[in-house]
Formats: structure tokens, C-alpha cells, sequence
């Protein structure tokens, strides 16, 4: 009988060490899981600004201000993201802001001014987190491209270099273009997770 005892004591007592490790061991998970979510959100907020978001929309009709108002001169995506034949995003948008003195609603400018082409819009605006996650992540979405490259894009592509000097009294995402790059690294080189 006491030998019983014994030994459900001691059976006890490694269930319950066990089940203490298995604790520490989600705690130590979490930790990177958490940093990761906490940089992705950081990245959520810069694709889903204004300045970002008013071109890679789910319409045709890209936002021309902060809230949300469709292009006006019947601008639409066209067949390539360049606008409707006659009425290219180009024949007014130049590859530079327009000086100050063209006025607050001057159309602002940066090389190749487009939308992304129908067949991958890359929809930022209007999604919720998570599936603002998953397009990012879906190479069907983004054309092949990896996250590797969406990095690269962020670092030291021209139009998203626009987004943080985008003329007249046009706001500037929440972060500087750093803090963004290095969010997108943290969360990237911890896998990547998704938000619920
Ligand atoms: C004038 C429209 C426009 C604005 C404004 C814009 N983008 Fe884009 N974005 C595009 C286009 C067009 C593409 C697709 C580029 C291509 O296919 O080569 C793209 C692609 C991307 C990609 C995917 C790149 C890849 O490698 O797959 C990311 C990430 C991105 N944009 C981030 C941003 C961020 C961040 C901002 C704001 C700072 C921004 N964009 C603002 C037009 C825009
Ligand atoms: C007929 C001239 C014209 C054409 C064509 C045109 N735009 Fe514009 N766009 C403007 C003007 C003007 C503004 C500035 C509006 C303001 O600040 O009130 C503007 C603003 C914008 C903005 C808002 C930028 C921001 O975040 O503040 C986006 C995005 C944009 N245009 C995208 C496009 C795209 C993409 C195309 C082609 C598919 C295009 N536009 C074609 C004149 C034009």
C-alpha cells in the first residue's frame, strides 16, 4: 500500500514537472510570436495609410484624399494599371511632386504613376489584418513576388519613396520608411505569422 503511494506520488510529481516545462516552453514561443505581430501591425499601418492605400484598392477607381473619395476625371485602372487609353495616369501625373506654387490639389508625381495591373491588385485597402497578411504572403496575389522582394520594394522603390514626401499638405504614414523597413524585417525573419 505505501509502496502504491509512493510511487503516484512520484508519478504526480513528473506530470506536474512536465507540465511546468511544457509552460516555459510556450512562454519562450510566444515572446518571438508576439515581436512578430507587433512588427506586423506596425507594416498594417504604413499599407493601409492613405498615402499607401489609395492605390492598391479592390475597384478601378484609385482615392485621390484621406477619405477615401474616388479619382475624380473618370480615372480607371485600364488594362495595365496605367489608366484608360486617352486618359493615362501619365498625362498628368509628372515623375516629380509639382512645385508648390501649382497649388494644394496639384496631382503629386513620382516615376511610372500607376495602379498595380488588374490581374494582381494587391489589395491593401479595406481588408482586415489578417487578410492584408495573406495577400502579402500569396504569390498568386502578388505576382510571384516573395517577401524578399516586397522588402526590397519598400526599401528603395520610387513610388513608395513618395509616400514620405508627397507634396502639398498630403499626411505621411504613422512611421518614418526606417522604421517600416526594419518592422517588415522582424516580422519576416520570425516567420511571418499572420494576425487572428
Ligand atoms: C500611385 C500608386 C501607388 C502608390 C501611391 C503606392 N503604390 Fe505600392 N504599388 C503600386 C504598383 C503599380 C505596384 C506594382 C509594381 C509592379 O508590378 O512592378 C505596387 C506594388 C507594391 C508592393 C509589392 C511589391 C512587390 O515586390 O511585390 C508593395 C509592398 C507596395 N506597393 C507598397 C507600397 C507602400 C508601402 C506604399 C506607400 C508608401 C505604396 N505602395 C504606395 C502603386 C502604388
Ligand atoms: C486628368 C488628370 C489626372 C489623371 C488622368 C490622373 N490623375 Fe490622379 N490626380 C490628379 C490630381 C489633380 C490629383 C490631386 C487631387 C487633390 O490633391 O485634390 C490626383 C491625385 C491622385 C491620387 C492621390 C494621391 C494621394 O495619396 O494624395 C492618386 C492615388 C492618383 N491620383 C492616382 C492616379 C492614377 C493611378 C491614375 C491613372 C490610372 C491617375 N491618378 C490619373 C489628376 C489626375
Amino acid at each position: 500500500m505505501k509502496k502504491k503511494n509512493q510511487r503516484l506520488a512520484i508519478g504526480v510529481r513528473m506530470a506536474f514537472g512536465v507540465m511546468l516545462v511544457l509552460a516555459n516552453m510556450d512562454a519562450a514561443n510566444s515572446q518571438p510570436q508576439e515581436r512578430a505581430l507587433r512588427a506586423f501591425e506596425v507594416v498594417r499601418s504604413v499599407l493601409q495609410h492613405p498615402r499607401c492605400q489609395n492605390c492598391h484598392i479592390a475597384g478601378d477607381s484609385p482615392f485621390q484624399d484621406d477619405k477615401e473619395t474616388p479619382h475624380e476625371q473618370f480615372v480607371v485602372r485600364g488594362p495595365t494599371g496605367r489608366g484608360a487609353i486617352a486618359n493615362e495616369c501619365s498625362s498628368c501625373h509628372q515623375k516629380t511632386n509639382l512645385p508648390a506654387a501649382y497649388g494644394e490639389h496639384a496631382p503629386p508625381g513620382s516615376p511610372g504613376w500607376r495602379l498595380p495591373p488588374p490581374e494582381t491588385k494587391m489589395i491593401f485597402n479595406g481588408v482586415s489584418a489578417r487578410e492584408l497578411c495573406r495577400t502579402i504572403k500569396n504569390r498568386r496575389a502578388t505576382g510571384g513576388r516573395d517577401l524578399a522582394s516586397m522588402l526590397a520594394h519598400i526599401r528603395s522603390n520610387k513610388q513608395v519613396a513618395w509616400g514620405w514626401a508627397p507634396g502639398a499638405n498630403r499626411a505621411t504614414p504613422p512611421v518614418s520608411r526606417a522604421e517600416t523597413v526594419s518592422a517588415f524585417k522582424t516580422w519576416m525573419e520570425s516567420g511571418a505569422p499572420c494576425p487572428l
